[in-house]
């Protein structure tokens, strides 16, 4: 529940594109609304004023009276009205085609192709992999700088400020099924579909917390694809970007835990940098401590959940796509000790 505590909400936008997409879906909201209001009002008119009921005063034929035998009202019946056909053909064909041009400057505003990376841009570069059921990023360029490590589910970004924007560029790509990156509050959602590379921007001026979704359904554990975007002060991201850069720092006090994970079947899915775990179809775990959370955004990341975690992550992730090892408690707690310090 603390992981929702965030606004998600498409009419709070942080971001020039989750801007553009808030005026144009109340500018439909609008259109649509009055044309609602309009069809229903003219709908319950109807039904009021042409009630089946008894008049006074009127002559109908015999043969039309009700079957109570009394006479009844019967609007006037018009067959075929040139200006109203008109109208009724005009006004639609009107209102599609302001909203086909609203909606293109919207595309326009939101699909902006990523630049080229160069110095001084202060713009971030980071490619995101979705996979079942978590999200992969991988910093490619900031403010012209070569980076290129690898975290995951979440994606620090730098905050602009006045008269210092600070884009943040994303490549988006499947390593499986189709997915969406979904964040509300900064640039709606693009899909991520495999054999094909989409993008996406946006920058904000807000630091803080701002949650998103895997917006495409991709299997069991779709709803617990939970994205989060951290925006950090410039100086914060600078620190947390000379951090995650860094290989793993070799702890004294850890080598039997060390050792049993690099014995197990860890490293053949998990990277940490430094050592010999190189694999890469899991979360890279260099930096796993610097995360607030585990099984993307699913549970706090506290030394319980991540003893929970490596007993057996189907506990907490059901079909996720990490076994339990089998591991005994001492192995596990052995283990779990070497990930704590992975700061
Ligand atoms: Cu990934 Cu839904």
């Amino acid at each position: 529940m603390i992981l929702l505590a965030q606004s998600m909400s498409i009419f709070d936008p942080a971001s020039p594109p989750a801007e553009s997409i808030r005026s144009l879906s109340v500018l439909v909201l609008a259109i649509t609304g009055f044309i609602f209001i309009a069809v229903e009002g003219i709908l319950v008119y109807s039904i009021v004023r042409f009630r089946r009921r008894a008049a006074a005063g009127t002559s109908l034929p015999p043969e039309r009276a009700g079957e109570s035998g009394r006479r009844e009202i019967e609007p006037p019946q018009v067959y075929g009205s040139k200006p109203i056909e008109i109208a009724w053909t005009a006004a639609p064909a009107l209102v599609v085609f302001v909203l086909v041009l609203v909606s293109a400057r919207t595309l326009w505003e939101v699909n902006v192709p990523p630049p080229q990376p160069r110095e001084g841009d202060n713009t971030l570069f980071v490619t995101v992999v979705g996979s079942q059921w978590w999200w992969e990023y991988t910093y490619d360029h900031y403010n012209g700088r070569a980076l290129g490590f690898t975290t995951a589910n979440e994606l620090h970004i730098p905050a602009g400020e006045k008269g210092v924007p600070r884009p943040v560029f994303l490549t988006l790509r499947s390593a499986d099924v189709c997915h969406s990156f979904g964040v509300p509050r900064l640039g709606g959602k693009t899909d991520l579909i495999p054999g094909r590379t989409n993008s996406m921007w946006f920058q904000t001026d807000r630091p803080g917390l701002h949650l998103g979704q895997c917006a495409e359904y991709c299997g069991t554990q779709h709803a617990n694809m939970l994205i989060r975007v951290v925006v950090d002060s410039p100086s914060d991201f600078e620190a947390w970007l000379a951090n995650e850069r860094k290989p793993a720092v070799e702890h004294p006090d850890v080598r039997a835990g060390r050792s049993t994970f690099l014995g197990q079947s860890c490293v053949n899915c998990h990277r940490v940098r430094g050592t010999p775990a190189r694999g890469d179809y899991a979360p890279d775990l260099t930096h796993l401590m610097s995360r607030k959370t585990l099984a993307s955004g699913m549970v706090e990341n506290t030394p319980e959940n991540l003893r929970r975690w490596v007993a057996d992550p189907r506990q907490i992730k059901p079909g996720c796509l990490m076994p339990a090892f089998g591991l005994g408690d001492r192995e596990r707690d052995d283990i779990v000790r070497y990930l704590l310090t992975l700061r």
